[in-house]
This record gives C-alpha cells, sequence and structure tokens, in this order.
C-alpha cells in the first residue's frame, strides 16, 4: 500500500473513533515522520478502544470491592511441626527441578522507573555496597551461581519495553551478557497503550509519535506468547518460571522450597509474602475476595479495612505482595490460547505526560494531566487452579529501589543488602563489628557466585575471614 493509501484508510477509521486529530500535523511532516506516525497509528485496534475509553477514560470505573473479604491462608515461612517433611520435600522436588532445567528465570524491566529519577534501564542502577554492582549483574551472579550450585544450565528472560529494549540489549552486549552464554539472557519487548486526555483523546508526544507507554507488568503473559518465548521455553522443556521485578536486589531469584512447593501442590501461580511494616504500606494486600485467592493494591484496599485488627489484635490484613511469582508455563498457554477472549483487568493511573497540542505547542504538564492504563501480573492469581502464597521474611529477601529518596531508594536498599551479608556471616558463625547503634560497621558483600544463602555461606565459608571494622569487604 502507498502512504496515501494508507492515509485514507486511516483518515475514516480515526474519524469514526473521534481521534482525528492524530492527523492534526500531517502536512508539516516530512516523508520519515509519517511513516512514523501511520507506523503508531496502525498499531492501536481503535475498534477495541472505544469501549475502554467509556469505561475507563471519560468514567473513573471504581475499583469492585469484592462483597466478601478474607485474609489469604498462607505457608508460613518457618515451618511448624507438620510442615517441616513438606517443606523438606518441596526443596529437593525444586532442586531436581533445577537440576532439569525445568525452570526459567524471568525478570520484568519494562517500566519507566520516573520516581527513581534514573537515567537509563532501571536495571542498570548500581546498588551493591561494596562493589557497587548493577541490579542486572546482581541477578546474572545469581542465576550463575544456581547453575553452578545445581550443575544446572538455565536462562534467564527479561521483558523490556519498546521505552528501553535498545538500551537494556546495549547495557548486555557491553557487560557480555554477564557470562551467560550465547542465546541463554533472551530479551522480549511488552506491549504498550496510548496515553489519553481526560477526555479520551489519544496524546501525541511528538507531531509524529503517539504518546505511548508500556502497558503494565499484565503485559508479560501476552508478550510471552506472542514474542515466542513461550514456545522456546516449551522446546527447551521448562515447565516453571520465576518471575521478580527489576527493583529488588535482595530477591531470591530461583528458589528449589518456592518451585517445589508450586510443584507438589499443583499450583498454577504462586506467589511469595511478607508481613507488612504498617498498615498503608504500599504494597498489594493477598485477600480471599468472593471465595478467589488475589491481591488488592494498596490504593485499592479501604483504609478501615487497611487498619482492622482480628481478635488477637493483630493486624487481619498483613499478608504484602513483594511481586514474587512461580507460573506454569501450562497456565500461560491455557490463559492466552484464545486471545481475543483473553484479558487482564485495565487499572487507570492518573500521570504527567509531556505532549504536542493541536496547534503543535508543546506542554509539559506541571501537574497530572493524562490517563494511562497498566495491567497487573497478579490480575491472574484468580484464574489460576490451587494459587499458593509462601510467607518469606523481608530482611532475606525484599527491599525494592523505588525512589530517589526516602523509603524504598538507594539507601534502604543497600543498607539491607549489607545487614543481610552480615546476618548471614553471623549465622556461620563468625564475629562482625556493630555500630553502638546496632548496624555492622563495615561494608559487606558477597558474590552470589560464592554463596546463595546463609546455609550455601556455611558450607563455603570454612575458616573466619579477616574482618575490619569500618573497612569494605568483599568475598568472591
Ligand atoms: C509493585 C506492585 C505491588 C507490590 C510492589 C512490591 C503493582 C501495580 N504493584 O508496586 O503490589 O507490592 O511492587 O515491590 O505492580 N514493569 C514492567 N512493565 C510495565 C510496568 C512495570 O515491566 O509496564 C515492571 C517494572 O520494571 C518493575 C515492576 O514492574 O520491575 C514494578 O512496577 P511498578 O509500577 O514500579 O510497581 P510498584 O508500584 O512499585
Amino acid at each position: 500500500m502507498t502512504t496515501g493509501d494508507r492515509l485514507s484508510a486511516l483518515k475514516a477509521e480515526l474519524e469514526k473513533h473521534g481521534q482525528s486529530h492524530l492527523l492534526a500535523h500531517w502536512d508539516r511532516l516530512d516523508e520519515a515522520q509519517r511513516a512514523e506516525l501511520l507506523n503508531d497509528i496502525e498499531q492501536i485496534n481503535f475498534a477495541a478502544l472505544d469501549g475502554l475509553i467509556e469505561s475507563h477514560i471519560r468514567a473513573e470505573q471504581p475499583f469492585k470491592l469484592p462483597k466478601e473479604i478474607k485474609p489469604a491462608p498462607f505457608y508460613p515461612a518457618k515451618p511448624d511441626i507438620e510442615l517441616v517433611g513438606q517443606y523438606a520435600d518441596a526443596v529437593k522436588r525444586g532442586v531436581s527441578l533445577i537440576r532439569q532445567n525445568k525452570v526459567a528465570a524471568f525478570t520484568v524491566a519494562g517500566g519507566q522507573g520516573t520516581r527513581l529519577g534514573f537515567d537509563g534501564p532501571k536495571g542498570a542502577f548500581p546498588i551493591s555496597p561494596v562493589r557497587n554492582k548493577t541490579l542486572f549483574q546482581l541477578f546474572a551472579e545469581q542465576i550463575r551461581g544456581t547453575n553452578r550450585r545445581y550443575g544446572s544450565d538455565l536462562r534467564w528472560y527479561i521483558m523490556t519495553s519498546p521505552q528501553n529494549d535498545a538500551a537494556t540489549r546495549a547495557f548486555f552486549a557491553e557487560n557480555n551478557y554477564f557470562g551467560f552464554a550465547p542465546g541463554h539472557v533472551c530479551f522480549f519487548t511488552q506491549g504498550v497503550m496510548p496515553a489519553f486526555s481526560p477526555e479520551g483523546k489519544i496524546l501525541l508526544e511528538s507531531p509524529s509519535r503517539i504518546a505511548f507507554s508500556p502497558d503494565g507488568h499484565g503485559g508479560a503473559l501476552l508478550a510471552l506468547k506472542r514474542s515466542g518465548a513461550l514456545a522456546e521455553m516449551a522446546v527447551a522443556g521448562v515447565e516453571y518460571i520465576s518471575y521478580w521485578q527489576v527493583d529488588n536486589p535482595l530477591v531470591k531469584c530461583i528458589d528449589p522450597l518456592f518451585i517445589g512447593l508450586h510443584d507438589l501442590t499443583r499450583s498454577e501461580m504462586s506467589s511469595k509474602t511478607i508481613p507488612k511494616v504498617d498498615d498503608l504500606e504500599r504494597v498489594g494486600n493477598f485477600v480471599i475476595g468472593d471465595g478467589r485467592m488475589q491481591v488488592i493494591e494498596y490504593s485499592d484496599l479501604p483504609d478501615e479495612l487497611a487498619h482492622e485488627r482480628d481478635e488477637l489484635g493483630r493486624r487481619k490484613f498483613d499478608a504484602g505482595s513483594i511481586a514474587i511469582h512461580v507460573l506454569s508455563r501450562s497456565f500461560i498457554e491455557r490463559i492466552t490460547a484464545d486471545e481475543a477472549n483473553f484479558g487482564l483487568p485495565w487499572h487507570r493511573a492518573i500521570k504527567k505526560v509531556p505532549h504536542v497540542d493541536e496547534q503543535g505547542r508543546r506542554i509539559e504538564p506541571d501537574k497530572p494531566n493524562a490517563i494511562k492504563l497498566e495491567a497487573f501480573i497478579f490480575d491472574a492469581i484468580p484464574m489460576a487452579k490451587n494459587p499458593l502464597i509462601l510467607q518469606t521474611v523481608r530482611s532475606e529477601e525484599f527491599s525494592p529501589v523505588k525512589n530517589a529518596t526516602g523509603v524504598d531508594s538507594a539507601e534502604t536498599s543497600r543498607r539491607d543488602m549489607n545487614r543481610r551479608v552480615a546476618a548471614w556471616l553471623t549465622a556461620a558463625g563468625f564475629d562482625v563489628p556493630m555500630t553502638p547503634e546496632g548496624e555492622p560497621d563495615g561494608l559487606f558483600e558477597i558474590s552470589p557466585l560464592l554463596a546463595l544463602d546463609a546455609g550455601h555461606l556455611r558450607e563455603v565459608m570454612l575458616t573466619a575471614p579477616t574482618i575490619h571494622r569500618g573497612q569494605a569487604h568483599y568475598w568472591e
């Protein structure tokens, strides 16, 4: 089709759906810009968007709270006497699945990381206390450390977005793929959604580009399928996908207990939880809503429920989501088989989106002006058979880097990485100097290629390390 043919077909389509303003600057665009704009517009399924604009953009579509909400049951971090045997079996099973390469690692890294204010893919953010390793390097070493420990050869999938795909791939190339064999780190790109004005008009980020942004980590499910990653996993014999967010350097990328429990209980989607630090902590809440396990995001959980106490005075909704999951490949295949009828709910967020108006003026908003829609991976939990939740310990597995300062910042995350190494050394029987305030006195870092957890450290560090108060120490 010539540009002219494509243009007249689109003109009619845009008119029908009230989006003709997208061509407002056409006459001033050069050939390359026109091609760019046509490509952007052709990506959009306008018919499908109409209903969504009515229900989620022009109207505020309040969150539908389930009628009956109960706390979700979970497997405790420390097994009680009845569970000790099951946990031991699960670890054995998990290790066996890892040894057979039936597990793939999966990081969602398509987000824009605006809160952190870091210029580049978030995974390229340097974070470790001594060596300043990046998030991606820490994950890479953990997966390679797991391979060393169990003699496996696990693959690592990374979901990027069109906004950061090239930069992410370039970062890995510059770092020689952190020692992974060719083809064992696999990238694929998630889908996008346009940003809208409150009236439902799609925004242009420049006269020739639509203001697209990533469609949320829920986009991972279709992206895994459409990119061919799922099919590739099937050929490679991968059954389980170990999922985590790029922002959490403490994550246990591949956890034999978690994977084993998922398998032994025939769960299709499993999740990790921790007790919340306070009623309103900004994490999702695991609940049973109208009989189904699900996550209610902190922003959707009414304050009365967040503050509710049980008969023993404990926080009733205390199971926070740390966005770590195991998903069965067959589960994603099952729910995405009929693509036309698959969809996770859309969540609306009001954000600042710079754009050009119909007169071609650049608008740099100083307050939120636009609506974005995102899908969340945890909304797949109610579709899963036997969904399972495993509790874990915050200081061992969760300290995300989300904000430039304050809570969940680089500073708190580095502090928690340091504390974790000190705790592992102490558990292995070594003395760690402490400050009068009770913090480890010095900087401590252990390469995941040496040890993956406290128990592992005890096996590999047989003699006491020399530690000098206030100094930086690194073990590999
Ligand atoms: C998220 C969870 C919250 C959980 C918390 C734990 C949501 C809506 N909330 O909060 O329930 O308790 O983490 O830390 O997810 N991403 C993509 N593509 C996208 C959007 C995000 O890959 O389109 C990735 C990001 O790169 C990041 C992760 O998803 O790794 C988290 O996204 P973010 O929007 O920052 O979630 P939070 O609000 O921090």
